[in-house]
C-alpha cells in the first residue's frame, strides 16, 4: 500500500490571521506555478487558533489544494477550561489535522505522554488526523538512547488506540536537538528511528497498521535537505517549521518529488 508523504508546515507562533491569509495566497500560487500534484504529497498548513478561520475561508473559498489544521488541542470537549480550544471546535472549523505532543508543548508546558495520548484520542473522536509527535532530546541523543527513548514515547502516545485507528494517523519524528537549530539529522538517523517506530507499530498493532501509518521527520528539514531525506524508505513526510514560513521555500519542499 502506498502512502502519500504529507509535508506539513508548522508555523508555531508566527503570522496573524490577514499575514497568514496573505501566505497561503502565496503558497498557492507557488504550488500552482510547480505543478503540483497532490497525490504525489499532500501540502498542509499547521496555523495558529486565530488564523484557522480566515485560511478556512481562503481555502475552501478558492478551493484551494491544500490541508490545513491545529497545533494543539484540549483533552476535554467543553467546560471550565480557560484559554483551551476544544476538538469539536476544530471539527467544525474543518480542520483536517491537529498536532498533539510537539517536543515546545511537552518542554514549555510540561505534557505528558499520557496528556499526548489523550489529545489524539479527541482528536480522532472527532474525525480528524494527529499528528503525534515523539522525539529525543541530545543528551538523550549522546547516550546512544534514541530508540528506546523514541519508543517508549510512541508506546505512551499510542496506548489504548485499535490498529485501524493507528493505520490512519501520522507520527513525526523531531529529534529535538533538530529543531531550530540548522542542525539536521542525516537521512540515516532520521531513517533509524522512523523504521523502528514502523517496527513497533507492526509488533504493537499488526502489519496494516505499520503499512499505513505515516512518519514525518522534522528538524531544520529546507529545499536543500529534504529530498535525501524523503529517498528514505520509512520516511513518509516532513514537518517543517521555520522553512514553512516562506511560501517559496515552503512549496519547493512540497514539491520534493520532481526533483
Ligand atoms: P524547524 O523546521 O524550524 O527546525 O522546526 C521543526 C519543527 O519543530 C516542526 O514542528
Amino acid at each position: 500500500m502506498a502512502r502519500t508523504p504529507l509535508i506539513a508546515g508548522n508555523w508555531k507562533m508566527n503570522e496573524n490571521h490577514i499575514e497568514a491569509t496573505g501566505l497561503v495566497q502565496k503558497l498557492s500560487w507557488a504550488l500552482i506555478d510547480g505543478q503540483y500534484e497532490p497525490e504525489k504529497s499532500e501540502a498542509a498548513v499547521i496555523v495558529p487558533f486565530t488564523d484557522i478561520r480566515s485560511v478556512q475561508t481562503l481555502i475552501e473559498g478558492d478551493k484551494i489544494n491544500i490541508a490545513f489544521g491545529a497545533q494543539d488541542v484540549s483533552k476535554y470537549d467543553k467546560g471550565a477550561y480557560t484559554g483551551e480550544v476544544s476538538a469539536p471546535m476544530l471539527a467544525k472549523l474543518n480542520c483536517k489535522y491537529v498536532v498533539v505532543g510537539h517536543s515546545e508543548r511537552r518542554e514549555y508546558h510540561g505534557e505528558s505522554d499520557e496528556l499526548i495520548n489523550a489529545k489524539a484520542k479527541k482528536v480522532i473522536e472527532y474525525g480528524m488526523t494527529p499528528i503525534i509527535c515523539v522525539g529525543e532530546v541530545l543528551a538523550v541523543r549522546k547516550e546512544g538512547r534514541q530508540i528506546e527513548h523514541v519508543l517508549a514515547q510512541t508506546k505512551g502516545v499510542l496506548a489504548g488506540l485499535t490498529p485501524e485507528q493507528v493505520s490512519s494517523l501520522v507520527i513525526a519524528y523531531e529529534p529535538v536537538w533538530a529543531i531550530g537549530t540548522g542542525e539536521v539529522a542525516t537521512p540515516a538517523d532520521a531513517q533509524e528511528v522512523c523504521g523502528a517506530i514502523r517496527e513497533y507499530v507492526k509488533g504493537e498493532f499488526g502489519e496494516e497498521a505499520a503499512e499505513g501509518v505515516r512518519i514525518q521527520y522534522g528538524g531544520s528539514v529546507k529545499s536543500s535537505n529534504v529530498v535525501e531525506i524523503m529517498a528514505e524508505p520509512d520516511v513518509d513526510g516532513a514537518l517543517v517549521g521555520g522553512a514553512s514560513l516562506d511560501a517559496e521555500e515552503f512549496a519547493r519542499i512540497v514539491l520534493f518529488y520532481k526533483a
